[in-house]
């Protein structure tokens, strides 16, 4: 079979034959073809909008792997400062590389006192967390000047440090603010999960339980990343303007923020709440499938027509944070819900499996985690993705603002008509 594919203007008869390389053919041939016409792809369903080199994902056999290493074998035995280092650079670190990273993101987790006192404490007392996380991630940039230096390599690897670094701070700080409690200065002599779970919960003599300390990392290693989707879309759409990396991160957090995306872990246990027992399951699901009710949330993905191998991993965790904090009382409900639809019609042949998101609000909850927290649990660990994919945007020679075009419904030219005459 040939490797290549030939598209024919029938208006004109002009031919063009361009290669097939990865699954992929290049768009220039439309424009080879004839320079105003365009595709229209609304999604971005069938666009590949970059080459990327970092995350490889096989939705239709649930195959997800960082820089070609199984997510199954990281979740296992990696941390996620390691797997953020693997993303940004390529390869896992030696000995000597992972030490000097771990001290390089401690030494960063501090924020400057004003962006506490003078623009957290600004917030409504009632502010949702993902809505401050958005915004400060965008004001931390305002104390860097040199974050605007994006082709500066030690610069730009210094913001990536310190976005790392800051996010649980400015995380665990939203939290506190919401529930009107004083925030807990980092902990560097803590691991990245425990120092974030300690900001967190530190009152009197509280100490991060390793058990929970550990499926927390591993929950920060699932969401590391997950190639192009929404969030990342909006980093490498804003970065591609050249914006400072905290203003594309807020852009990213934003997309995240919305129920279809990261939002959907929130939504899901509001879902369970709401259908309240399992004798309530059957009737959920007839309102999914007629369209009365809402979607089924935690289940489906653009790319994913198989289980989110995330999900499988998160469950099992599920299980393990049970033994420690006692059964979330949503799970069986979760469960029933889980077991009707995969045996139902509607979402076998629609090819919806449980996603990332099903499961881990359930584990956020039994660690004592509040619904709007779940979001920014999300955008914690995402922020490394964010930021290799900025990277690798910047340094992708095919690379140039983004600008899709459109295809114009409106009306044609007509003339002002002055407001007494219409
Ligand atoms: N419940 C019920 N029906 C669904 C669902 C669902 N969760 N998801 C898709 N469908 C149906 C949809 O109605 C459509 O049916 P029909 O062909 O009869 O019109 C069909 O399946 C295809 O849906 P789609 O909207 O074209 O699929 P999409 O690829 O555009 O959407 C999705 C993907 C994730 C937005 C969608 O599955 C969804 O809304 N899921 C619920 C929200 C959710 O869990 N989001 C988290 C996604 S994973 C993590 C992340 O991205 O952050």
């Amino acid at each position: 079979m040939p490797d290549t594919i030939t598209i024919t203007d029938d208006r004109t008869g002009k031919t063009v034959t361009v290669p097939i390389e990865g699954g992929v053919f290049p768009a220039a041939a439309v424009r080879e073809l004839d320079p105003s016409l365009f595709i229209y792809d609304p999604a971005y369903m069938q666009t590949a909008a970059c080459r990327s080199a970092i995350t490889y994902l096989d939705g239709d056999n649930g195959i997800l792997r960082y820089r070609g290493y199984p997510i199954e074998q990281l979740a296992e035995h990696s941390t996620y400062l390691e797997v953020a280092y693997l993303l940004l650079n390529g390869e896992l670190p030696d000995a000597a590389q992972l030490t000097k990273w771990k001290q390089d993101v401690t030494a960063h987790t501090f924020i400057h006192e004003n962006m506490r006192k003078r623009f957290v404490d600004g917030f409504h007392y009632d502010a949702h967390p993902m809505g401050m996380l958005v915004s400060s991630l965008a004001a931390l940039g305002t104390f860097y000047n040199d974050a605007k230096d994006i082709f500066d390599k030690p610069s730009r690897d210094k913001q990536i440090l310190r976005l790392i670094a800051k996010t649980p701070t400015l995380a665990a700080m939203a939290y506190r603010f919401s529930v009107g409690l004083p925030f807990n200065y980092p902990d560097n002599a803590l691991s990245f999960p425990a120092n974030f779970l300690n900001m967190m919960w530190k009152i009197g003599d509280y100490e991060v339980d390793p058990r929970l300390e550990r499926a927390m990392d591993v929950l920060f290693i699932l969401h590391a990343d997950h190639e192009q989707n929404c969030g990342t879309t909006a980093m490498r759409v804003v970065g591609s303007s050249h914006a400072d990396p905290y203003s594309s991160c807020a852009a990213a957090a934003s997309a995240l923020y919305g129920p279809l995306h990261g939002g959907a872990n929130e939504a899901v246990v509001r879902m369970l709440s709401e259908i309240g027992s399992m004798e309530n399951v059957p009737a959920f699901i007839d309102d999914v499938k007629s369209g009365k009710g809402s979607r089924l949330m935690g289940f489906g993905h653009r790319v994913y027509k198989n289980y989110d191998p995330r999900a499988k991993i998160i469950k099992q965790t599920a299980y393990e944070v049970f033994e420690v904090t006692g059964k979330n009382p949503l799970l069986d409900i979760a469960l029933a819900l889980e077991e009707t639809a995969l045996n139902d019609p509607y979402f076998v042949d629609r090819k919806l499996y449980p996603n990332v998101d099903f499961y881990s609000g359930l584990i956020y909850q039994a660690l004592g985690f509040p619904v709007d927290m779940f979001t920014v649990l999300f955008a914690i660990p995402r922020t490394v993705g964010w930021l290799a994919h900025w990277q690798e945007l910047l340094g992708d020679k095919d690379q140039k603002i983004s600008r899709p075009r459109q295809w114009y419904t409106g009306v044609d030219a007509r003339d002002y008509v002055p407001v007494a005459a219409r």
